[in-house]
């Protein structure tokens, strides 16, 4: 098996992953006083080695403060503070220019209030390993909801749906909001001019990687409802959901009608994964994405890769012929033609979930 027993042998074929940078985890927050201190203390303990970075919008109820609290006593514990609220995109926006900023090899985005379960966390990494982005995800076979109303679920996994037709994404759960990035992922998906508010945001970056050619994978999660404080969902984020997720749609069905690379054009990629990486129409089943890690392989029930529907877009694979013949056929390259494939130059110590928490050097600790 290529890649350390995992994603799919077809759709890595001839892929290998860098290895994996230190871990930050990124928490927007909006009044969870009632939440932060436990989830941070979950996320410590889960993965010792992660930094935490709760992203605050100036919470009335003093979120910021109980956090500035827990960054003195946990040097893993940062805190950005936000001059009010502006939405979960925005505040994953900042979050994540931090976390680059600062040298984080991977960047992970969970909600404060219990829903994404930090112990849960160790099998994105592990699956991470051997992609470019992992969602955790409700909707595939061993992932599940506890607690939700049924008018909840009725409207997420409406939205899926919606979102995956209407966008040709092949993602079970394309609105989630547990998941793991690559660092060289997200500097390939062109967030400067990400205009999501709300949590559209989820689907505009995952519709960006699958469309740019990266090697996404979903892992089964149990996502559980919060018990304390209140959701922030609102009428307005479905609304604007609704009115970019069409937007988008149309635009790409305009796009590809007129011919050419208006197709995938509509997310403004600015560096096209040209490399095609994980480009397959084999819906993989990787079960233990995970080299020696039972966890992962008993929990993992079943990542599954899912391959952009579009051409990958080859638009800079002029100036990259292995790029462009590998775009061309769908089939993933070899690192060494994909600049964003390689090893962070520089290494940042990996996190290896199952570490006893060490600190490995790091470069410029992010304090
Ligand atoms: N900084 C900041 N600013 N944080 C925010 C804002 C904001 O404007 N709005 C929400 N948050 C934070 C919340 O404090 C919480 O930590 C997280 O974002 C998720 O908010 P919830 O209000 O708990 O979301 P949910 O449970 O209704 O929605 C969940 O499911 C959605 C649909 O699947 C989340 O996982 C979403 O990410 C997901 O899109
Ligand atoms: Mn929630």
């Amino acid at each position: 098996m290529s890649n350390g027993g995992g994603i799919s042998e077809a759709a890595d074929a001839g892929r290998r992953f860098g290895p994996l940078g230190r871990a930050l985890v990124i928490i927007p927050t909006y009044n969870e006083a009632e939440n932060i201190q436990a989830i941070v203390g979950r996320v410590r303990t889960a993965v010792p080695d992660a930094h935490v970075l709760v992203a605050d919008d100036n919470s009335p109820d003093g979120t910021g403060k109980i956090a500035d609290e827990l960054s003195v006593d946990d040097e893993h514990v940062h805190v950005l503070h936000r001059k009010g609220k502006e939405g979960l995109g925005a505040a994953y926006l900042a979050g994540f220019s931090w976390g680059l900023e600062h040298g984080y090899g991977v960047l992970v985005e969970m909600d404060a209030d219990g829903s994404h379960q930090p112990e849960e966390l160790p099998r994105l990494l592990t699956a991470l390993k051997g992609a470019d982005l992992v969602l955790g995800s409700r909707w595939v076979p061993g992932g599940r909801v506890v607690n939700w109303p049924k008018s909840r679920e009725f409207l997420s996994r409406g939205g899926s749906t919606y979102s995956r037709l209407l966008l040709d994404v092949p993602v079970r759960d394309v609105t989630g909001g547990y998941r793991a990035f690559r660092r060289e992922t997200l500097e390939g998906l062109g967030l400067g001019d990400v205009a999501s508010q709300g949590y559209c945001f989820q689907v505009d970056l995952a519709r960006r990687a699958i469309k740019a050619g990266y090697h996404v994978v979903e892992v089964p999660i149990t996502f559980v409802e919060r018990e304390l404080g209140d959701s922030k969902m609102s009428r307005d984020i479905v609304a604007e959901a609704l009115w970019r997720v069409t937007a988008w749609g149309v635009r790409e069905r305009v796009g590809k009608v007129l011919g050419g690379r208006g197709a995938s054009g509509g997310p403004g990629v600015s560096r096209a994964g040209g490399a095609a990486a994980g480009a397959t129409a084999a819906e993989a089943t990787a079960a233990g994405a995970a080299a020696g890690d039972g966890r992962a392989a008993e929990a993992a029930a079943e990542p599954r890769a899912v391959a952009p529907s579009g051409e990958p877009r080859a638009a800079e694979a002029a100036d990259e012929p292995r790029a462009a013949e590998a775009a061309a056929d769908s089939r993933a390259v070899e690192p060494s033609a994909e600049p964003r494939a390689v090893a962070p130059s520089v290494e940042p110590g990996a996190v290896d979930p199952s570490s006893d928490g060490r600190e490995p050097g790091a470069p410029g600790d992010p304090r």
